[in-house]
């Protein structure tokens, strides 16, 4: 065994898994890494290993467990306090949490928002046709679609997006806990206000649905529908921003791939597969063993941690030819970049189709797309949270 590497790392290229994971890579399936406070986590490195880990129940995503594998000290103060709705429990209540919202984020559904989501990214793109070239395309581009898609999803008016944005920055990103903190209770206040305004006035967003079925059935409680909304808000649209900005950056810096793609619009589809793949944004799942589990002949013991590498495991040669090559010829669908079991991504349809028609309009759009700056000149998310672009200056 090499000795312990420290997570999280940042990436060394906002594209690849950080260079200090390199020698974690040889040592399939597991391998251990050191938490901030010292303490050693199992590092899940392997697809198969990865998949049958994420399914089996007896590893816990409760972040309240005294250890489970919090990233930073502030994730720490903050997650031990209080867990997310979903993300941090564990069935059977989780499947209660989720079964309401299924219904709201099924294939058909996102299917069914592609006009609006197609509307959204015109207006965006003739916005920033007309103000330039050049174009800081974060803000004028990758956060604005999914920030519109979900307000309109849910039912919140996007006149509020600058607040939302700022408070989620802080709650993923704040530089301490009680920033972070605060922010979740701003977040929360506007969410309940807004919530209690649809009792009496009811529109068509999920958030009204969660309502109705309040109304009719006693659950979701108030702040439960609060909690779930301030999930679904956060990461209904950081997420899909951070793929459209660096899934751009890639694009624009792989220019044959690039060529590939304006040749043959076709494509686009399983290119966005493959960039979630090759991107793994959301780079570092967490668990807490419950039990004992085996998983290729090593033992996680109850109590120890666990933090899956979603862009070392998404190129594991064992499941990807040559993978740290960005491919349209490969089926990348099987990547665990939505994560996968129980947990994996409820919004991943809504995702997908917003990212298929965010990239395949704004290269159709803009054939002259380029970098406005040097590559190396451009900010982009420390290795703690979910990576993608600070800002992404473009021309074209
Ligand atoms: C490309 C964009 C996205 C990526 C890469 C992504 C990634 C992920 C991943 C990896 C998980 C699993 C976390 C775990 O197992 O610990 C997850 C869960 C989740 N995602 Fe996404 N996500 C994206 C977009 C969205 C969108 C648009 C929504 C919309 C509401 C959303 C809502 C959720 C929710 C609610 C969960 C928790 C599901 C559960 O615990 O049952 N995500 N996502």
């Amino acid at each position: 065994m090499t000795e312990a590497v420290a997570f999280p790392q940042d990436r060394t290229c906002p594209y690849h898994p950080p260079t200090a994971y390199d020698p974690l890579r040889e040592e399939r399936p597991l391998s251990r890494v050191t938490l901030w406070d010292g303490r050693p986590v199992w590092f899940v490195t392997g697809h198969t290993a990865a998949r049958a880990l994420l399914s089996d129940q007896r590893l816990s995503s409760d972040s309240t467990h005294d250890n489970f594998p919090l990233p930073t000290e502030r994730a720490a103060k903050l997650r031990r306090r209080r867990r997310a709705a979903l993300l941090g429990w564990d069935d059977p209540e989780h499947n209660v949490q989720r079964r309401m919202l299924i219904p709201s984020f099924t294939l058909k559904r996102a299917e069914g928002l592609r006009p609006r989501i197609q509307a959204t990214v015109d207006r965006l793109l003739d916005a920033m046709e007309e103000q330039g070239p050049p174009a800081e395309l974060v803000n004028a581009f990758a956060l604005p679609v999914p920030s519109i898609v979900i307000c309109d999803l849910l039912g919140v008016p996007y006149a509020d997006h600058a607040f939302f944005e700022e408070q989620s920055r802080r709650l993923l990103r704040g530089p301490t806990s009680e920033e972070s903190e605060a922010a979740r209770t701003e977040l929360e206040g506007y969410l309940g206000d807004l919530i209690d305004s649809k009792r009496d006035k009811p529109g068509e967003g999920v958030l009204d649905d969660l309502v109705a079925r309040q109304l009719q059935e006693g659950r979701p409680e108030r702040r439960e529908l609060v909690e779930l909304a301030t999930i679904l808000l956060v990461a209904g649209h950081e997420t899909t921003a951070n793929m459209i900005s660096l899934g751009t950056y890639t694009l624009l810096r792989h220019p044959e791939r690039l060529a590939e793609l304006r040749a043959d619009p076709g494509l686009v589809p399983t290119a966005v597969e493959e960039l979630l793949r090759f991107l793994s944004i959301a780079d570092g799942l967490l668990r807490v063993a419950r039990e004992d589990v085996e998983v290729e002949g090593t033992v996680i013991r109850a109590g120890e941690g666990v933090v899956f590498s979603t862009s070392v495991i998404n190129r594991d040669t064992t499941a990807y030819a040559d993978p740290d090559t960005l491919d349209w010829g490969r089926s990348a669908r099987h990547h665990v970049a939505f994560g996968f079991g129980i947990h994996q991504c409820l919004g991943q349809n809504l995702a997908r189709a917003e990212m298929e028609i965010a990239l395949g309009t704004l290269l159709r759009r803009l054939p002259g797309l380029r970098l406005a700056v040097p590559a190396e000149e451009i900010p982009f998310k420390p290795g703690d949270t979910i990576q993608g672009m600070v800002e992404l200056p473009v021309t074209w």
